[in-house]
């Protein structure tokens, strides 16, 4: 939890002292005026000092200080910005967001080389590492100097959305099985943000959303990083129930009986090995704007995925709790849309299930019918999740006859190995809605990638015994995009977009606002997207 302040004081000039003084600094930046005061008056020979340690603004640097006088001791962190972005996107995006004003340097009056601006993404980073420093110094109280919006080519409510979703993604810690206080980080803190007095409601506005959504990040990743003991289809199944009750949203879950009785044969199958029921999950929420679009997300909730018969090696199964984070991310989604009202309707739906084997379990080689009649070949029971996908996309398109449909799902590990952990793959014929999709990752932080989505790759999911196969041939490779062709047989005439998370979902390294665990990956892009749905 971060309790932010928003003031108009000057740097150094607060009331109460705090534990920490933050500054931000982009690369090559110029001995300003501001830091020359700082240095006169807190730390002589500051720019020596930034020499010595070759302290120069880039991106994730950070440099701490430490002065002291009869009565006190004053730490002050310097955060690295990195340098302005040759980037096309970010360069447009900025121009909409810049009123004609010239850009500033993140103290007032460094060096204001060009127009280019710094991707937002740095100032993301360097506010993890802020954290990161805190809670290895132990600050609680701290004071932060806002550089200039436009310095990133964004707006005020966006900016400070950021700073609240930031760092609340970056103090979260999964430590409620951790029983020594010492090995466990700090995850509240006192944020004083100071800010010019014309800033301040735009920031404010800002800052809620980003709190809104910062939490429901951690939402999923807390439902993520719970042990698959922990963890099962039931208590998926609550958490959505609690959010809905929470926010007022309508959700219906169905067990496993009406599951069977509807002929969603892929569900029943993959939940066939494993004592506990599968379900299905439906949560609604209506705007109250009339004639608005239905937004469909679909989540994969796999709560363990041992790979069923066709078992995975122990390597593999390791991070396996982690396979519903498609789901999570959808029902997570939900806490901030009912709290934020986009003008959208939105439907999530999320398929949960156990992979387990058993003496019950499906083996490969059977055949299975979906929910809207399709069968297919089961040839390798560790391709469950586009099983269970199937029936709640054909699903959601029947009942609800959605605008555009998209699913999040930690689907292949092809996926990892072609596009690592910094972007997911993204699978669509439909060009409007990439188009929608990319706008909403560039802004978001959560980076999609576009992989090829042509019919040729159709043939690799043929099945001599059913309408189609659960694995591709391997004469075809690209098990990401086959994947995602097999979903494309289950949604008829909306468009739909798949987004393979399982390189995003867990385990990001060297990014200063993630921990090791769950990233919470698709709920920022989410909102991104039905906030911006109609603009
Ligand atoms: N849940 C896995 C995919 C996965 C792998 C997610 C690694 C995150 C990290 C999925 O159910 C799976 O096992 N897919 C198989 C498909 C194969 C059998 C065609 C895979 O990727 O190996
Ligand atoms: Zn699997
Ligand atoms: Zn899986």
């Amino acid at each position: 939890m971060i309790n932010f302040k928003l003031t108009s004081e000057k740097l150094f000039e607060q009331k109460a002292k705090a534990d920490c003084y933050v500054t931000f600094l982009e690369s090559g930046f110029e001995f300003s005026k501001d830091l020359k005061e700082i240095e006169k008056k807190y730390f002589p020979n500051l720019e020596k000092y930034f020499e010595l340690k070759s302290f120069k603004g880039d991106e994730k640097s950070s440099l701490l200080m430490h002065a002291s006088d009869k009565k006190d001791i004053l730490h002050m962190l310097f955060l690295g910005l990195g340098a302005a972005s040759g980037d096309k996107r970010l360069q447009d995006e900025s121009a909409k967001n810049k009123k004609n004003k010239t850009s500033k340097s993140a103290i007032e009056s460094g060096s204001n080389k060009s127009d280019a601006i710094i991707d937002i993404e740095n100032f993301r980073r360097a506010l993890g590492v802020l954290i990161r420093v805190a809670e290895k110094n132990k600050f609680k109280d701290i004071v932060v100097n806002l550089p200039q919006a436009e310095l990133f080519g964004v707006t005020e409510e966006f900016f400070a959305k950021q700073i609240a979703i930031i760092l609340n993604m970056a103090s979260y810690h999964f430590d409620c099985f951790i029983t020594q206080d010492s090995c466990k980080f700090p995850q509240e803190y006192e944020i004083n943000l100071l800010a010019e007095k014309s800033r301040i409601s735009a920031l404010k506005a800002g800052l809620h959303e980003g709190e809104v959504i910062g939490e429901s990040v951690n939402i999923a990743r807390h439902a993520i990083d719970l042990p698959a003991a922990n963890m099962h289809p039931e208590e998926l199944v609550n958490l959505a129930k609690a959010i809905a009750k929470e926010n007022k949203l309508k959700i219906t879950a169905f067990g496993e009986k009406e599951i069977i009785k509807m002929g969603m044969g892929g569900l029943e199958a993959v939940s066939k090995g494993s004592d506990r029921d599968c379900a299905l999950v439906v949560m609604e929420y209506k705007t109250s704007k009339k004639n608005a679009p239905t937004l469909a997300f679909v989540g994969k909730g796999i709560t363990f995925d041992s790979g069923g018969l066709s078992l995975k090696p122990a390597n593999s199964m390791e991070t396996m709790k982690e396979d519903m984070s498609g789901a999570a991310a959808v029902i997570a989604a939900m806490n901030a849309i009912a709290q934020l009202k986009p003008e959208v309707n939105i439907i999530a739906v999320a398929p949960i299930s156990e992979n387990l084997p058993s003496g019950k379990a499906t083996k490969p080689g059977d055949i299975i019918t979906f929910y809207n009649g399709k069968t297919a070949e089961v040839r390798n029971t560790d391709a469950e999740g586009r099983l269970i996908l199937a029936d709640a996309l054909s699903y959601v398109e029947k009942t609800y006859k959605p605008d555009i449909i998209i699913d999040l799902a930690t689907l292949t590990g092809a996926c990892q190995y072609a596009l690592g952990h910094f972007y997911c793959g993204m699978m669509s014929k439909d060009a409007a809605l990439i188009a929608k999709v990319q706008k909403a990752s560039d802004l978001s932080g959560d980076r999609v990638w576009n992989l090829p989505f042509h019919d040729d790759y159709k043939a690799a999911i043929r099945s001599s015994v059913a309408d189609i196969c659960n694995i591709g041939s391997p004469k075809y490779m690209a098990g990401t995009v086959t994947a995602g062709f097999f979903l494309a047989n289950f949604v008829e005439h909306t468009p739909w977009l798949h987004l393979d998370i399982a390189g995003t979902a867990f385990d990001v390294p060297d990014m200063p606002y993630y921990r090791d665990g769950a990233t919470g990956f698709g709920v920022r892009l989410i909102l991104e997207l039905v906030q911006n749905w109609d603009k």
